[in-house]
C-alpha cells in the first residue's frame, strides 16, 4: 500500500487553511503528498505550507512560476527554504529561467543543508487547444509543443514535467531517462464527472502509461466520503503497480 500511497497527490483546492487542514488530517494515512496551488496559497499563504510540513506532510507547491530568470530562481530558493518536496515553473519561461532556477535550488540546498525539492515544468496547460495556441501566435500542434518543452526542461536540468495522461507516452519517448518524473492530473475513474478536464484517464491507466505521481482533486474533495474515495484510488494504483511488476 505504501508504494500506492506515495504516488497519490491530493490537490487541496479549497478556500481556507481550516478546510485544508481538516482534509490533510483525514487523508494523511492514505495520501503521500498534498498539492497547494494558487487558490489555497493566495487564501492562506506560506504559513499553510509550513503547517502541513510541520504536521509531517509532504507538499507539492503548484504555483507555476513564470517570470524573468532572476525572479523565478529567487522564488525557487524560497520554496526550498519552505521545505516543499516539489514545485513547478512554466517551461515556456525559457531555458535560462529553468537552468538558473535548477542551479539556484541545488546551490541553496547544499549551502543551507536543506532537502533539494524536485523542480518540474508545466509544458502546455491542458486547457489550451490548437485554437488557443493559434490565438497566441503558436502554429504548431499541441503535441509538438509539449515534446519540445519537455525536452528543454530535461536539458535544463529539471526533474520532470506535469503532463496530461495522454502525453505520458510521447514524453517518455522524447526524454529517455527513467528518472524524469511525470506528474499527471486529469484522473477520473469512470463514473464521476470529468468537470473541466478535457481528456482524462483512470488512475490504473495513468500508472500503466508510466506516470510517477497522480494528482487528484475533485474526485476526492467532492466525494461524499473523501477518505473512502482516496482509498479506492489508492487500491486501483496498487493493483496497477502489481500488474506492472509481474510483467517486468
Ligand atoms: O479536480 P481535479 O482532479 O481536476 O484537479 C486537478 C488539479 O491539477 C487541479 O489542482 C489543477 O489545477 C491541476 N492541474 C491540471 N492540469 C494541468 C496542471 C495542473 O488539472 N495541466
Amino acid at each position: 500500500m505504501d508504494a500506492a500511497r506515495d504516488k497519490l497527490i491530493v490537490a487541496l483546492d479549497v478556500d481556507s487553511a481550516h478546510r485544508a487542514l481538516d482534509l490533510f488530517d483525514a487523508l494523511r494515512e492514505t495520501v503521500g503528498m498534498f498539492k497547494i496551488g494558487s487558490q489555497l496559497f493566495t487564501a492562506a499563504g506560506p504559513e499553510m505550507v509550513r503547517q502541513i510540513i510541520a504536521r509531517g506532510g509532504r507538499v507539492f507547491l503548484d504555483l507555476k512560476f513564470h517570470d524573468i530568470p532572476n525572479t523565478v530562481a529567487a522564488a525557487g530558493i524560497e520554496a526550498t527554504r519552505l521545505g516543499v518536496s516539489i514545485f513547478n515553473v512554466h517551461a515556456s519561461g525559457g531555458a535560462e529561467m529553468m537552468t538558473r532556477t535548477a542551479e539556484a535550488v541545488a546551490e541553496i540546498a547544499t549551502r543551507e543543508a536543506l532537502a533539494r525539492p524536485k523542480v518540474i515544468a508545466v509544458t502546455l496547460l491542458t486547457s489550451l487547444d490548437q485554437t488557443s495556441l493559434e490565438q497566441i501566435g503558436i502554429n504548431d500542434e499541441p503535441r509538438s509543443v509539449v515534446t519540445r518543452l519537455a525536452r528543454s526542461a530535461a536539458d535544463c536540468g529539471l526533474d520532470g514535467v506535469v503532463a496530461s495522461p495522454h502525453e505520458i507516452d510521447f514524453i517518455r519517448q522524447t526524454v529517455s531517462s527513467p528518472e524524469f518524473l511525470i506528474v499527471t492530473p486529469g484522473i477520473r475513474s469512470g463514473n464521476e464527472a470529468t468537470d473541466d478536464q478535457r481528456r482524462t484517464l483512470t488512475a490504473a491507466e495513468a500508472i500503466r502509461a508510466g506516470a510517477d505521481y497522480l494528482v487528484v482533486g475533485r474526485p476526492i474533495l467532492n466525494a461524499d466520503d473523501p477518505v473512502d474515495a482516496a482509498k479506492r484510488i489508492s487500491a486501483e494504483i496498487e493493483d496497477a503497480l502489481l500488474l506492472l511488476n509481474q510483467r517486468s
